[in-house]
């Protein structure tokens, strides 16, 4: 993937050890890599987009852009997770006619993840934390709140809903949920810093990362949640 340049997220060593404590929450919450109502056959084909620290990889693809014609309708499923910080300006559009080129004929889309507007935030810092990282992902363009409208904007791209899950973590998995959040939050808000032009937003970036150490000091003592909503679900393609 090419697009370096406007990644909110990081990169970097600790980055990746986020994404594979990530990849275990999912894991532990849904129980299962592949959603069980697809079948699984000896030949089938999956394409994992925007796979992060996976360790298949097809080839290198930048999803926003048109897929090469000789995939086009080669793959049984198509699987996205965590792609709430990829979108620009709220447009999933190219991203969808591109998974429906990918895909056989009813062949499976399925997405897992993170809803940051139906959050479960407790604690008075937290909620005071909140309130500002809102300020601030809307003064750098960030808006999540497609990942809520999800199974509908599918369901305009032709895909039938088989499963949707909006569970919020429970037990150890929320504390293991606040413990990636408060460090992705940390990656993004770098990354708000790298990429913006704006000195007023940079100051407010700089406070908002010290009122995070701050948070991530103090989460264990008071027993602060700060959970984004997971979103899992699976969709057919119409033939
Ligand atoms: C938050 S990570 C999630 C990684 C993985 N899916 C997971 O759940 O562990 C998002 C990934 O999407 C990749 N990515 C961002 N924009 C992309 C694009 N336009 N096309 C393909 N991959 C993209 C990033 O490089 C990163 O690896």
């Amino acid at each position: 993937m090419s697009r370096d340049d406007d990644y909110v997220l990081g990169r970097e060593l600790m980055d990746s050890v986020r994404l594979d404590a990530q990849h275990l929450l999912w894991k532990l919450h849904t129980s299962y890599e592949l959603h069980p109502a697809i079948s699984v056959t000896d030949d089938m084909k999956i394409a994992d987009l925007g796979t992060g620290t996976g360790n298949v990889s097809l080839c290198l693809l930048d999803c926003l852009l048109e897929p090469p014609i000789s995939i086009h309708g080669q793959y049984d499923v198509v699987h996205l997770r965590m792609w709430a910080s990829n979108i620009r300006e709220n447009d999933t559009a190219a991203l969808m006619r591109h998974v429906q080129k990918l895909l056989k004929p009813g062949g499976y889309i399925q997405w897992e993840d993170a809803d940051l507007i139906h959050q479960t935030v407790q604690g008075s810092r937290a909620q005071e934390f909140e309130e500002h990282t809102r300020e601030i992902f809307q003064q750098a363009g960030l808006d999540y709140s497609w990942v809520a409208n999800l199974p509908h904007r599918l369901q305009k791209h032709h895909f039938h809903m088989v499963a949707l899950h909006r569970d919020p973590f429970e037990g150890p998995l929320a504390q293991l949920c606040t413990r990636t959040y408060l460090a992705a939050l940390m990656e993004i808000l770098r990354g708000i810093k790298r990429t913006t032009r704006s000195e007023q937003l940079v100051h407010s970036v700089n406070e908002q990362m010290v009122a995070l150490g701050r948070l991530s000091a103090a989460y264990v003592r008071e027993g602060i949640v700060y959970n984004w909503l997971p979103v899992a679900l699976v969709a057919w393609r119409e033939t």
